[in-house]
């Protein structure tokens, strides 16, 4: 896009409360602005909230490589306003038929670092490509092959990579250097291209025009497939064409609760985001959370996160490959069972939850959006490749970078993964099994409002979208949610951690009189984006995180 586009467009929208008045309205907030603006170019061609999420979703592709892609996955959960439907299409990665539950360890069974994490070993068969394909063709109103022209003239004209990007590449700098084909497409000179530079990418540009043209085949079959099955198996990799012909998207029924008089859907398995919301949700709905004062809270708030990812650990993964008891977990009995152990004046040790997953020793990409059209529909949208830049790994004259979301299985039980989880077999490796996620998108709704959210931040993601429920449930907007300083319990590591300058001296002494460990981490984290309708006021927002380079509008069209 020429620095002209981009003013002409910078112009219009500015104009937009003026030229637009009376028009109906949509939102959009999504992790980059490029983005935000190829849903309106959609919407504005006459397409609905749904084609629109095809088109963030692939431009998002292009110009935030760092956080999801062709070679990732994740989860869209839709509403249709024309009849209430809500679904949630799971386009999660899964373990090649090749995998095996110890192909992350030594012959003494000790974890081969870094393989589930750097390099072609650690892809998953991606989900991304068949999501978009089928969300475009079963919910869409507009052609496939129009509704990725954003994403397709992004990666052939180039866009200039910002700070976060520069950023994130420094972070996963070493593991691209090691893969020329990534090297050649995000390096100069084997390091990070100076501020101000353009990143093209002619190959991706192909990959999405065969995308275009042949659908589902035009990714999973074809030369896009023979190029990265040859680049993948030549680096020692293990997927298959059957692998890649057998990926199907799956719909899902969303997970659905209510706090409160908020009635909240979200992400189901093979996410954990939304069984694990529900069953925080559910744990709080017994304490006056706002009469309580800021220490007491936080602390309560942290003891039903505890509980709620520890219950994760024990039970959660792949349901079609292992029964889970999701009716347990989320029944309100259970939530009060788990309350009769909880103390408002202490805090209880990970360790003595029954059934505990022991602690042995001890990240950051993905992304989100969310969208309200004129009509209604709503989709929000959590991607991931995993670490930033996936793997690292591109699969040579594809432009297709492959994700490390294999981490997120269970190497060992016991041990952590990339963001400090531990689980059992329940999420342990199988062939064309889907890892756990976290990832939470998630809609909620009063008498009053109706909201679109999520964010990423690896295990962080559920307990961000909880604190911003809890927000939401005290009567704040979204301005507040997504500003919020954020604190989380992930059960182990047993420790409450928080955002850089995210506590008072005070509630530190507090919390940690109650006997909980406390960390700072050593930078803010998350990057929600958030849309809201007011019902009373018919008004709608759109609010990008102040942490990212996001950009939410409302807009006439
Ligand atoms: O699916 C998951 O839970 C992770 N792969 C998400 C990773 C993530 O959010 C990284 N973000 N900052």
């Amino acid at each position: 896009m020429t620095i002209f586009k981009i003013l002409t467009i910078t112009i219009i929208l500015c104009l937009s409360p003026i030229v637009n008045a009376g028009m109906p309205k949509a939102a959009i907030a999504s992790a980059h602005p490029l983005a935000t603006y190829a849903g309106f170019e959609i919407l504005e061609q006459g397409g609905n909230a749904f084609d629109a999420a095809v088109a963030v979703s692939a431009a998002l592709a292009v110009v935030e490589p760092s956080g999801s892609g062709l070679g990732g996955g994740g989860f869209w959960l839709l509403h249709r306003a024309s009849d209430g439907f809500e679904t949630m299409l799971d386009g999660r990665e899964k373990a090649p038929l090749l995998a095996n539950r110890d192909m992350y360890l030594d012959a003494k069974g000790n974890i081969l670092k870094g393989l589930s994490r750097n390099g072609v070993l650690a892809a998953g068969i991606p989900g991304l490509p068949a999501t978009i394909v089928h969300l475009s063709e079963k919910y869409g109103q507009l052609p496939l092959s129009q509704v990725l022209q954003p994403a397709i003239r992004y990666a052939k004209q180039g866009f200039v990579i910002g700070a976060k990007h520069r950023k994130l590449l420094k972070y996963r700098l070493a593991v691209l250097q090691k893969n020329t084909a990534a090297a050649n497409i995000f390096l100069v000179d084997n390091n990070i291209p100076k501020q101000g530079a353009v990143l093209k990418q002619t190959d991706l540009a192909s990959a999405l025009e065969k995308i275009a043209q042949l659908g589902r085949a035009g990714f999973y079959a074809g030369s896009v497939a023979e190029k990265m099955l040859k680049s993948v198996q030549q680096a020692g990799g293990i997927w298959t064409q059957k692998d890649l012909s057998q990926y199907q998207v799956i719909e899902r029924k969303p997970i659905k609760g209510e706090y409160k008089g908020v009635k909240i859907t979200s992400a189901a398995l093979p996410s954990s985001g939304g069984i694990v919301l529900l069953e925080a949700l559910n744990i709080l709905e017994g304490y006056p959370l706002n009469q309580l004062d800021e220490i007491s809270r936080k602390h309560i708030i942290a003891e039903a996160m505890r509980r709620a990812y520890h219950d994760r650990a024990l039970y959660l993964g792949d349901s079609d490959f292992i029964d889970v008891p999701v009716k347990r977990l989320l029944d309100k009995n259970y939530a009060a069972g788990l309350r009769s152990g909880m103390h408002l004046d202490k805090a209880t040790l990970s360790a003595y939850l029954s059934g505990n997953t022991p602690e042995k020793k001890g990240g950051r990409n993905t992304t989100h959006f969310s969208i309200i059209d004129k009509d209604g529909n709503k989709v929000a949208a959590t991607l991931s490749v995993n670490f930033p830049f996936g793997s690292g790994f591109m699969a040579k004259g594809t432009g297709v970078l492959l994700n490390d979301e294999m981490d997120d299985f269970v190497s060992k039980v016991g041990e952590m993964n990339g963001y400090g989880l531990v689980g059992g077999i329940a999420n342990g490796i199988e062939p064309g099994k889907r890892m756990l996620s976290s990832m939470t998108p998630t809609f909620i709704e009063d008498a009053n409002r109706i909201a679109v959210l999520g964010t990423p931040g690896g295990s962080r993601i559920i307990s961000m979208v909880l604190l911003a429920v809890l927000d939401f449930a005290a009567g704040r907007g979204p301005e507040s949610w997504v500003g919020l300083p954020r604190f989380h319990h992930q059960y182990i590591p047993d420790r409450i951690q928080y955002e850089k300058g995210g506590m008072t001296h005070d509630e530190i002494a507090g919390l940690t009189k109650l006997g909980h460990k406390l960390n700072e981490a050593g930078y803010r984290y998350g990057n929600m984006q958030a849309v809201q309708f007011n019902k009373n006021t018919q008004q709608l927002t759109a609010v990008a995180d102040p942490r990212g380079e996001g950009s939410a509008l409302v807009k006439g069209y």
